[in-house]
């Protein structure tokens, strides 16, 4: 993408409505734009890194044997009715009549739905396990969003639902998502921890938050520091393997990790002082296992192996994808601007080129811009007739991960400059070098 043709509207200005540094430089590089309270069109920029970030959660859920599928945003009320939801659900909800007068909504979660679909197709032990998600647009008209995409009414939420014959293969499929979702996290550069979790109005008794630690995140977690080494990394998981599956989320569990809703003062106390901490995290994802409470109320049945009728066992697991982009921004940025992971960066790496216009400059550009692209690399070329300094700035404050930096004094001694944005530090090399460099890097991502 050449930076001349893209659509990349930057503010100079520090925006005065941005309470937190996620939003000031999600707005700042031209990221979202609030079309309403808590509801954002995603510019170009923005909507790259939440394409990535979609990409790594399919990704994670279909090595987990998850299955895509698509729910539509508006629901009928009746089926909530079913539940006993649609009156509970209260003021979030946001509720529409159609030109019929019925009853719709704009869901804000999708456990009766997709247990209406299992019900119209689904009726033996023998269909089981099966896990279906979706990602898509929510809506929950929340007292006060804000904090940009963090808090917002319309969000985007990949929310997953398994159906199993009983509660051993349920708790599975809780497990499973657990560890799917920690290497989703750990693919997009965060370290999110798996905090017992008090169950909401979508009920259930065995649940747990991921928090990303941000001092500007709005949950009280109190924490063992010992869990935020823990990592999985390139370890192989086998998804079918109980036993392997349980004992990962066993690893990740089993230090003290809650939020203030079920922190418990006596245990907390037991850890010994240096490792004992108390801070703020964000919620970027939710796991439940709620048992027969939907299957039950709405006649979501299997039959067993020995021919009995029984109401299936579910849960229902989400990540705020959407809300993801601020908590990676929280966690990963400085005063120049964002520091985009790797894994979720909206181009891999940016060209700065010094000296527009120069006949040998532009063509050194030219060919690194090509030879990324032959590595399956698109690069985001700054080939705008602007000074160095404003190049850099943009640069900084978009956050791409690695900059390739290209001016005649260097051209002259066969040399471009790498640049990582994290450490600030350059590397001086041929052009050819400073692609291939860069290719290694992505080689592993
Ligand atoms: N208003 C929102 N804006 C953006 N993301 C959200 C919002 N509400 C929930 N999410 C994300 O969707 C995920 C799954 O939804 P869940 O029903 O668990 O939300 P929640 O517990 O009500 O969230 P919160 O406690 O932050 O209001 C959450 O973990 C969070 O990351
Ligand atoms: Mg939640």
């Amino acid at each position: 993408m050449r930076l001349s043709r893209y659509f990349l509207p930057v503010l100079k200005e520090n925006p005065a409505e941005a309470q937190i540094v996620s939003h000031r430089y999600m707005l700042r590089a031209g990221m979202i734009k609030q079309q309403a309270a808590g509801i954002y069109s995603w510019l170009p920029l923005g909507y790259r890194v939440l394409r990535r970030i979609e990409q790594i959660v399919h990704e994670e859920q279909q090595r987990a044997g998850h299955i895509p599928l698509l729910m539509p945003t508006l629901q009928p009320a009746d089926l909530w009715r079913e539940s006993g939801r649609y009156d509970d659900y209260g003021q979030e909800m946001l509720r529409i009549k159609d030109r019929h007068d019925r009853d719709m909504l704009y869901g804000p979660t999708n456990e009766e739905m997709i247990t209406d679909i299992f019900r119209a197709h689904v009726g033996s032990y023998k269909d089981l396990p099966l896990t279906l998600y979706h990602i898509q647009w929510k809506f929950r008209d929340e007292v006060r969003p804000r904090f940009g995409v963090m808090r917002g009414r319309e969000f985007l939420m990949k929310d997953g639902y398994n159906f199993d014959v009983d509660r051993d293969a349920a708790l599975h499929a809780y497990n499973r998502h657990m560890v799917s979702y920690l290497r989703s996290y750990e693919r997009m550069g965060l370290t999110a921890i798996p905090m017992r979790a008090a169950s909401g109005p979508i009920g259930g008794d065995n649940t747990h938050e991921f928090l990303v630690l941000a001092n500007t995140g709005e949950s009280e977690v109190f924490y063992d520091d010992r869990v935020t080494a823990l990592k999985l990394g390139a370890r192989d998981i086998d998804y079918d393997d109980r036993g392997q599956v349980a004992a990962v989320c066993e690893e990740f569990t089993t230090l003290y990790a809650r939020t203030d809703e079920t922190h418990d003062a006596a245990l907390f106390d037991q850890i010994p002082e240096e490792h004992r901490k108390v801070g703020r995290g964000i919620e970027v994802g939710q796991i439940f296992y709620f048992g027969t409470k939907y299957s039950e109320s709405m006649g979501a049945t299997v039959v067993t192996a020995d021919g009995s009728r029984v109401p299936v066992e579910m849960g229902s697991h989400g990540i705020g994808v959407s809300r993801l982009l601020g908590a990676i921004i929280e966690a990963s940025h400085d005063d120049k601007g964002i520091i985009w992971p790797e894994g979720v960066t909206p181009f891999p790496v940016g060209i700065v080129n010094l000296k527009q216009g120069d006949g040998s400059t532009d063509l050194a550009c030219e060919g690194i811009y090509k030879g990324l692209a032959a590595k399956g690399l698109e690069a985001l070329y700054d080939d705008r007739d602007e000074r160095a300094g404003a190049k850099f700035a943009t640069m900084d404050l978009i956050g791409l991960p690695w900059r390739i930096t290209v001016g005649p004094r260097g051209l002259a001694a066969g040399k471009v400059e790498l640049t990582c944005r994290r450490t600030g530090t350059s590397e001086e090399m041929s052009p050819e070098a400073a692609v291939a460099r860069v290719a290694s890097i992505y080689a592993g991502v």
